[in-house]
């Protein structure tokens, strides 16, 4: 392969790709987790973390285990430049349930219809190829941005935890959306 040759895809729509992230999206995930407004949003790991351990999270193919999913998603107009990630995680083959979550890496990208391509994408995979049937994630009740998104593509609220995530000097509700997929037939 050479430079220029950009790592395989699993999953594109022909704007939006995902793949396994490869060691150049580095300094992508390195910005992000950085970024405490952004991974706040997210809920995530808020006491920064270093470009080494971004690099060998990364060697660890983003941590997952099992049938879980980590993706790097990329504009493929764009040389396939990264521009976030969707993930799916704690994926119970028996109960065919899995939770996703997914952020974009830069504020600049958002509201391109990205996320809906990336999270349409991620939920036909898990029904088309893992026989899932129900999708569950969870959002700060704030986020008025991925609620829309959420809802447009069929997730309903299924239970609000009050007062759950501390972010901007106070606590904020979670939201728990899910979504059940068509039956196979
Ligand atoms: C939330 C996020 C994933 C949405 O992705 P996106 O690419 O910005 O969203 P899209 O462009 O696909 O927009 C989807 C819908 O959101 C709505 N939307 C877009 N911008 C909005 C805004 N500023 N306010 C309210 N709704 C908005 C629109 O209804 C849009 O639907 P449309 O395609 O019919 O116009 C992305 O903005 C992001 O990563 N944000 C930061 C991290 C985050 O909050 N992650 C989700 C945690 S649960």
């Amino acid at each position: 392969m050479s430079d220029r040759t950009p790592p395989a895809t699993l999953l594109s729509d022909g704007v939006v790709a995902l793949r396994r992230p490869e060691p150049v999206d580095g300094p992508f995930y390195w910005q992000m987790r950085n970024n405490l407004a952004l991974v706040s949003s997210v809920m995530g790991f808020r006491l920064g973390v270093s470009a080494q351990t971004v690099d060998e999270w990364i060697a660890r193919g983003g941590g997952v285990e099992g049938d879980d999913l980590m993706l790097t998603a990329v504009l493929v107009p764009e040389a396939h430049r990264p521009i976030g990630y969707v993930k799916a995680y704690r994926v119970d083959r028996f109960s065919r349930h899995a939770w996703i979550g997914l952020c974009l890496f830069d504020e600049q990208d958002a509201a391109h219809g990205y996320g809906r391509r990336m999270l349409t994408q991620v939920c036909d995979y898990l029904h088309d190829q893992m026989a899932i049937r129900k999708i569950s994630l969870d959002l700060l009740a704030t986020n008025t941005r991925a609620l829309a998104l959420y809802t447009s593509l069929g997730f309903v609220e299924e239970g609000r935890l009050k007062s759950q995530y501390y972010t901007g000097g106070r606590f904020e509700d979670v939201i728990i959306l899910s979504r059940f997929l068509e039956p196979r037939s």
